[in-house]
């Protein structure tokens, strides 16, 4: 599956960042956004599940979807594709995750240092003042997929509660995208794993990886708008992938 000079390209790689989306965690149960049938956004609207908007017409049923969210990954476990990721670190000098997943998946696999583009389920915050929101530690009573629920009060100015996700229209913290961006302009090797890549600015970050000289990997069973510019294409699920890349990669030092 792997060409020599591709291993030792990697092997060669002093630093290397891995581009993440919903994809790395379908094997674990997570739902994608826009696989077809599965995919959230298939089943969803995101103008209201996915917006300040949307939360401010209809808090209860956003809040609940995303406590239903939450608990499905609480209750999930990291994949081979996960757990591949932080063996891979082996290899390099430097290996940084960057991630448009809101699951807390890599982190419980090992890696370390993720930085989350699109923030995080487990982090919420006052949809009025901003000041973060600490969960009790368990997951949430939600047992129907869309049953409502309403958003605990912020213990500062007594606001609702928000998702500490970042919705369409809004800005990616401006800190992860920094170090996103820092990492690839500094690394030898991109890996985008698991996006559909049509998601800004997530989506723009192999072309500046591309335009300061890095190789462009891609595990992904289906096509993407990054097929094309990509160097390498792996067709397939990153939970099969990744472990033989990291076995082959051990078989070759
Ligand atoms: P998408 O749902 O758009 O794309 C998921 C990708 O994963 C698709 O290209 C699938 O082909 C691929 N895939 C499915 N199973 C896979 C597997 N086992 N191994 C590898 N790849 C697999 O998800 P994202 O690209 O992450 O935003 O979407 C980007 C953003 O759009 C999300 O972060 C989310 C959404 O709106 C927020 O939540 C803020």
């Amino acid at each position: 599956m792997f060409s020599e000079d591709f291993l030792i390209g990697l092997l060669r790689a002093r630093r290397i960042t891995v581009l993440t989306g919903a994809g790395i965690s379908a094997e674990s149960g997570i739902a994608t956004f826009r696989d077809a049938q599965t995919g959230l956004w298939e089943r969803y609207d995101p103008a209201l599940l996915a917006s300040a908007e949307g939360y401010k017409e209809d808090k209860s049923l956003v809040w609940g979807w995303y406590e239903w969210r939450r608990a499905q990954v609480l209750k999930a476990k990291p994949n081979p594709g996960h757990l591949a990721l932080v063996e891979l670190e082996r290899f390099v000098d430097e290996l940084t995750v960057v991630t448009q997943n809101v699951d807390d998946l890599h982190e419980r696999a090992g890696s370390k240092g993720v930085i989350h583009l699109h923030g995080s389920l487990h982090h919420p915050k006052c949809f009025s003042c901003n000041e973060p929101h600490e969960f009790a530690n368990t997951i949430p009573n939600i047992a129907i997929e869309g049953e409502r629920l309403e958003p605990p009060r912020c213990d500062y100015c007594g606001g609702s509660i928000r998702p500490g996700v970042v919705w369409f229209g809004e800005l990616v913290p401006e800190e992860a995208w920094q170090q996103a961006e820092d990492a690839v302009i500094d690394s030898d090797v991109l890996l985008s794993i698991g996006t559909s890549s049509l998601v800004r600015p997530a989506s723009m970050l192999p072309d500046i990886a591309i335009v300061h000289g890095a190789k462009i990997v891609q595990i992904n069973p289906d096509p993407t708008p990054l097929d094309s510019k990509a160097h390498y294409n792996f067709r397939g699920k990153a939970g099969e992938i990744l472990p033989t890349l990291v076995k082959a990669l051990s078989d070759l030092i």
